[in-house]
């Protein structure tokens, strides 16, 4: 990614990041009521017209960590939401959020939000880039699956690309159908990537009969 990707946003206290590789224009921080971020505007972040509070709140709905926020003491780091969740959205990624710990190549290695691609045709996996749309993926995140019940809902959520395989995630899990239902509750799950199972979001084996290669 080039630096030119990345933009910081300077305040008093809090400083916002906006990775553009991560991005992919949700809009909710455009969205947002209040001066945070003002479209046309230059600069379009402005942390020190808002109270530091707005900004975490307006930056932690950024669904797919594009948005961070940088407090000058450590104390105020984010911190991960208590239930790590996933949502499958309508045609298009899965929103993930929680204390997320993403390997694999092109990952961050600690994140509280991602979008990660489902259909298999995002050239910046395991993270969404939009294409979906240009692919006309069609899914509608519905969840047929129920899984186990869990004892806790936090901890690390371990998320591992398989190579030209699924999404591997250990941990505690809420798995979300795309009407905001809670569908399916487990500590270990193979999501599908390759766009092809017949049993989604669960990788059901079709990634090799089509020949799947995430690269
Ligand atoms: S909320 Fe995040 S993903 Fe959506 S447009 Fe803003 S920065 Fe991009
Ligand atoms: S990754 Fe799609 S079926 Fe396995």
């Amino acid at each position: 990614m080039s630096e030119k990707e990345r933009f910081r946003y300077g305040g008093n206290r809090v400083d916002v990041e906006w990775d553009g590789r991560l991005c992919i224009h949700v809009g909710e921080c455009g969205r947002a009521k209040g001066e945070l971020f003002v479209g046309g505007r230059k600069p379009w972040c402005a942390p020190d017209l808002v109270s530091p509070a707005e900004v975490v709140d307006v930056v932690q709905r950024c669904p797919t960590g594009a948005l961070t926020y940088h407090f000058k003491d450590a104390e105020s780091a984010e911190k991960p939401d208590e239930e790590n969740s996933l949502t499958v959205s309508s045609n298009g990624p899965y929103f993930v959020r929680g204390d997320l710990k993403l390997e694999g190549a092109n990952a961050p290695g600690l994140a509280f939000r991602a979008a990660l691609c489902r259909c298999g045709r995002s050239k910046n996996k395991p993270f969404c880039d939009n294409s979906h749309e240009e692919a006309g993926f069609k899914d509608s995140g519905a969840v047929g699956e129920t899984g186990e019940p869990l004892a806790g809902t936090g901890g690390p959520l371990r998320i591992v690309p398989l190579k030209n395989g699924p999404l591997a995630l250990t941990g505690n899990l809420t798995i979300r159908a795309s009407s905001g239902r809670v569908a399916w509750t487990g500590t270990r799950v193979a999501l599908c990537r390759c766009g092809a199972s017949n049993n989604k979001p669960f990788c059901d084996g079709s990634h090799a009969k089509i020949g799947f290669s995430d690269q």
